[in-house]
């Protein structure tokens, strides 16, 4: 089932996400729809804060990032089959070259901006079969993963941007949280006007 997702400005995007236990209510379910809404928005993964639930659970499909531009001879070789569930995931270690790469993000349509992060993470997470990985990435995946483990933490990519940077966006960021925004998939605005 193809849900919408969560747009900027929703406060379950802000809140860090809780661990789940194997006997989650229609995890095997919730997985399946959150591929299906990540592949219908063409996005390369998708965190469960994005489709309004605040569980440590996020999915990655990191192929198309193999003919990007930026992609190395070896993150093409990783991303081909890169393709991933991460329940309960902890960072264990971030380390290497910090490296630039052009961020987007589902709920923040429109807005694409360079961040900067370490190159190599060590991380231990639970894999669709409650089966316990540690394991270590690098690159573009490790970026991508990066990206959506700050969702479960509670982080956006624009947090992570400059105070000038971030100054610049902000209209367009307050605009996206009032769903003045044109996305090609279904999402869901946290709209304050109810208030009024
Ligand atoms: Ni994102």
């Amino acid at each position: 089932m193809i849900l919408p997702i969560v747009a900027y400005g929703d406060p379950v995007l802000k809140r860090k996400a809780l661990s789940i236990s194997e006997d989650y209510e229609g995890l095997e379910q919730l997985i399946e729809s959150m591929w299906e809404t990540m592949y219908h928005a063409h996005g390369v993964g998708l965190a469960a804060p994005q489709i309004g639930k605040s569980i440590r659970l996020f999915v990655i499909d990191g192929s198309p990032f193999a003919d990007d531009e930026d992609a190395t001879p070896s993150d093409q070789l990783v991303l081909k089959s890169f393709k991933k569930v991460f329940i309960n995931a902890e960072m264990i270690a971030e380390e290497g070259d910090d490296f630039s790469f052009t961020e987007g993000c589902l709920s923040i349509p429109d807005i694409r901006e360079d961040v900067t992060r370490p190159s190599v993470i060590r991380l231990r997470y639970l894999d669709e079969n409650f089966k316990e990985r540690v394991e270590e990435f690098s690159g573009l995946a490790a970026r991508i993963i990066q990206h959506e483990y700050d969702h479960i933490e509670g982080v956006l990519f624009t947090d992570k941007l400059s105070p000038l940077k971030k100054r610049l966006i902000k209209g367009r960021l307050d605009k996206i949280s009032r769903g003045m925004v044109d996305s090609d998939y279904r999402m869901k605005f946290y709209t304050k006007s109810k208030k009024r």
